[in-house]
């Protein structure tokens, strides 16, 4: 795929539903007694391997006739799944696999996972020890990873676990095995992380308290056997979506544009935090809550942007949003330093390492470290381009280099836009409807 110059952004839209709001709301329904309705459910790859996977488990998912029409779950109950007859192939998806993992640790037969190249290289033991911990057991690859098998049980103990990363996948593996383990479990976060787990689970009917830790952070305890009931769920806009038109709408010149009904959970937004440092002209209006998360409408004006230091704590709060914001760094004017961002190195691909190389291939200089990296904003001068990258199965950087050619004197490609739609599908259509040139 090549990116072009884009002229001015106009233009009002909304983006594809929330992934992780998605993943969760497919898999408690599965878990609950009576129907689930979901609206706005994200039709990206990564959460239909959640609905098969729910399917093979002996929920009844039913996907709309139409696309973006209301899918439905008739749930079998906390503990009710069955044995799946086939290994479960969640894809590029780090979220399906681990929390999947999470259930069926806690049900009385075996699961294979697989995944694709990308999600077969990723840690997995961050999940597989503390479900071992509760009497889970597992056969895995080499350091843990998959494909792999979980050896599940219904008499699993309950435990209570800090997390020594900050993670909500970790967290909600260990909260949905909870689920069907007697007694109360819980997890010590020390780094508050996205709480869709938390807010989901009691929009089903769980008993989920989250306790305030002094020094920050808190401790989240589910009561084991709740008896979840069938919900309406209205998927909020991604956030992590939306950030790449947010993005280009601050960077392309002239540029205008609104995007409705976006999730604005505080522990997602550290994005919006950092380009309003970086002077940013974003509003948010009409703020509201639905299925308990609260949404707002986001009005963009492109900016004159300046470098920031991105403090470390805020990196559970844009963990998938450093690709994009190293193209906005790249338009801003002097240094962007972001700390503490170690995580990055075991998302889909390396993203530390992948940003850097692309970064510097587009013609902008970058300094990289274990855990930072720092990127030399040119201010008012565009970005060389013309260079092709490499995405190695990650979405996340595919879509960030195609918003930077839009500001890139010579056209930018990504090797391979496939990845695009585990999470945004119809990204290239959206874009170009504002105005971009993605071809
Ligand atoms: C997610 C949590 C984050 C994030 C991922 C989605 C979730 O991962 O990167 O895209 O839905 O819980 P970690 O828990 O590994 O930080």
């Amino acid at each position: 795929m090549d990116s072009n110059k884009s002229g001015p952004l106009k233009g009002d839209i909304t983006v594809p539903g929330d992934k992780s709001v998605s993943h969760r709301a497919l898999m408690l329904g599965g878990l609950a007694i009576g129907e689930t309705t979901i609206d706005g459910l994200l039709e990206g790859e990564d959460v239909l391997a959640t609905a098969e996977a729910m399917r093979q488990m002996g929920a009844q998912v039913s996907q709309p006739d139409q696309a973006g029409g209301q899918w439905r779950v008739i749930g079998r109950g906390v503990g009710g799944l069955s044995e799946p007859a086939d290994v479960l192939d969640m894809g590029n998806s780090g979220t399906a696999a681990r929390l999947l993992m999470g259930v069926c640790a806690a049900h009385p037969f075996k699961t294979f996972f697989t995944g694709d190249h990308s999600l077969n290289k990723r840690p997995m033991a961050r999940i597989t020890k503390p479900l071992a911990l509760m009497g889970a057991a597992f056969s895995t690859c080499s350091e843990g990873r998959m494909p792999l098998c979980t050896h599940g049980s219904d008499q699993l103990i309950p435990i209570e676990y800090e997390l020594p990363v900050a993670s909500a996948q970790v967290k909600s593996a260990i909260l949905f095995a909870g689920m069907n383990t007697a007694g109360k479990t819980t997890v010590i976060e020390r780094k508050s992380t996205r709480d869709h787990s938390e807010r989901m689970l009691r929009h089903f009917g769980a008993e989920v308290i989250s306790t305030p830790l002094e020094g920050g952070g808190q401790s989240i305890t589910i009561t084991g056997h709740p008896e979840l009931s069938g919900q309406h769920v209205i998927v909020p806009g991604d956030i992590s979506s939306a950030a790449f038109p947010i993005v280009a709408g601050l960077i392309v010149p002239d540029s205008q544009i609104s995007i409705r009904g976006v999730g604005i959970n505080p522990l997602r937004t550290g994005l919006i935090d950092s380009l309003i440092e970086m002077g940013a002209d974003l509003k948010l209006e009409n703020q509201r809550t639905e299925s308990g998360e609260p949404i707002a409408d986001l009005i963009v004006r492109a900016s004159s942007l300046k470098g920031i230091e991105v403090p470390p704590e805020r990196a559970p709060s844009m963990i998938d949003e450093y690709p994009i914001l190293c193209v906005a760094a790249s338009c801003a004017e002097g240094p962007t330093r972001m700390t503490g961002i170690g995580e990055l190195r075991v998302k889909e691909c390396d993203r530390l390492a992948a940003m850097v190389r692309g970064l510097s291939a587009a013609g902008i200089e970058v300094e990289e470290g274990e855990d930072w990296m720092v990127v030399h904003g040119r201010g008012n001068h565009p970005p060389k381009g013309g260079a092709s990258i490499e995405v190695e199965l990650d979405h996340r950087n595919a879509m960030s280099f195609l918003v930077l050619g839009m500001v890139s004197d010579e056209p930018l490609a990504v090797d391979d836009g496939s990845p695009i739609a585990t999470s945004f599908p119809g990204f290239d259509a959206l874009m170009n409807g504002l105005g971009a040139k993605i071809s």
